[in-house]
């Protein structure tokens, strides 16, 4: 297990107060806070080898460009992908825009099936719809059942799917997905599997061999890595293929005035400069991640999950969505209360200190079908420990208490 007390020491803001209480912070999956590692990481970078990559010939640029490209091999290594396999993005959303207008603007065709699932973020839906109805192919929902779950009978919808981009961990219910399988159906139709694994791989180890997926999006911000850096994993063999999503400089092998010739992947794909101090930061992170084993982040997920749920169980006329099972879910817990709002819950939480998200947390046809227009999520990390958990209930009876 970790050791949540000297954890929290790396982290500088959580030694902070917030309306004169503790800080307790429980908005991780909107996004983390940062380590003195990550921080420290970026600091260096600025301090003593700023430059731009992949263009200077003088040391600094060397020194930028060597750390850039070796966090390509830590991600690529964190993953188990190849280094040319990983593309840096802003963010995830950027990660799935691109799958979507760099291979299926060119690959997907009219009457052809697009599948995506009722609980996936907008981030995976909303390119993929757009997607269908540009190239007037069928955009086909799998749905879930009162757990959360996609019960298995709606994997028949992936037969023959030409894509399908399926939220890997549920940002609203925890729910994690069997995209080992799904990919697998998947794949007997020929077609891509794309998994959004901005809420799995800040979590639990990740194989994408294993899982034999096609495309992998996810996010630096939500795993202790600074904004404004993503990570898109995809098969060599399909991003060889693919063409440029961005043009510019970096991306490019030859420009005459007739024609230009891109560069071998991952450059394809990076036009521009980057977002150096980012990339050098997620390097940190991944090297705080792996120090402390991903095992041990998912054993103390799982652990403080099941307390959050035990003691939110106590409380009158809550309601915890999701599986039962801590085991089958990510570190967080969403929840409704009856007759309080999401948002007013959210303010008497913040007048004690204590962060959340309520809202439909971008995932607003999960709600939809849920008829709920908001809910209220608790998120945990690493530094998170069970006295959060206790100050998160008693703030919460003091609300139901307000509202009441
Ligand atoms: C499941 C899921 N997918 C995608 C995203 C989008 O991440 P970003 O805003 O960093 O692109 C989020 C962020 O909340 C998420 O929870």
């Amino acid at each position: 297990m970790i050791d949540v007390e000297k954890i929290k020491k790396d982290f500088p803001i959580l030694e902070r107060k917030v309306n004169g209480k503790r800080l307790v912070y429980l908005d991780n999956a909107a996004t983390t806070q940062k380590p003195r590692q990550v921080i420290d990481a970026v600091v260096d970078y600025y301090s003593n080898y700023n430059a731009n990559v992949h263009r200077g010939l003088h040391t600094l640029a060397e020194e930028a460009t060597i750390a850039y490209d070796e966090v390509r091999k830590k991600v690529a290594k964190f993953i188990n992908a190849k280094p040319e396999e990983i593309i840096f993005t802003k963010n995830s959303t950027e990660a799935l825009n691109l799958i979507m207008y760099a291979y299926g603007m060119s690959n997907v065709s009219a009457g052809e099936k697009l599948v995506t699932t009722i609980m996936d973020h907008h981030s995976s839906f909303v390119p993929l719809q757009i997607l269908a109805k540009r190239k007037n192919a069928k955009f086909e929902i799998m749905d879930v059942d009162k757990e959360g779950e996609i019960p298995e009978k709606e994997y028949e919808k992936l037969e023959n799917a030409k894509i399908a981009s399926v939220v890997h961990a549920s940002n609203v219910t925890g729910t994690i997905n069997d995209i080992a399988s799904m990919s697998k159906i998947v794949h007997e139709g020929d077609g891509v599997f794309i998994a959004d694994g901005s809420q799995s791989v800040p979590h639990m180890k990740i194989d994408v061999k294993k899982l034999d997926i096609d495309f992998l999006a996810f996010t630096g911000h939500k795993m202790l890595a600074p904004m404004g850096v993503g990570v898109l994993y995809g098969k060599k063999e399909l991003l060889e293929k693919m063409q440029p999503f961005l043009y510019g400089g970096d991306m490019i092998l030859e420009v005459h005035e007739k024609e230009s010739k891109w560069a071998e992947i991952p450059a394809k794909f990076e036009a521009g400069t980057p977002n150096v101090e980012g990339v050098i930061g997620l390097g940190a992170a991944i090297d705080y991640l792996e120090k402390l084993g991903m095992d041990n982040v998912r054993k103390h997920d799982i652990a403080i999950t099941r307390y959050c749920m035990d003691e939110l169980g106590k409380i009158r006329e809550v309601r915890i969505l999701g599986p039962e099972n801590p085991e089958k879910r990510t570190a967080l817990v969403g929840f409704e209360m009856k007759g309080v709002h999401p948002h007013d819950i959210a303010q008497v939480l913040d007048s004690e200190g204590i962060a959340i998200r309520a809202g439909h947390h971008c995932a607003q046809p999960l709600h939809e079908r849920a008829g709920v227009i908001a809910t209220a999520r608790a998120s945990f990390y690493i530094y998170n420990s069970k006295e959060d958990v206790d100050a998160l209930c008693n703030a919460l009876e003091k609300a139901q208490k307000l509202f009441a």
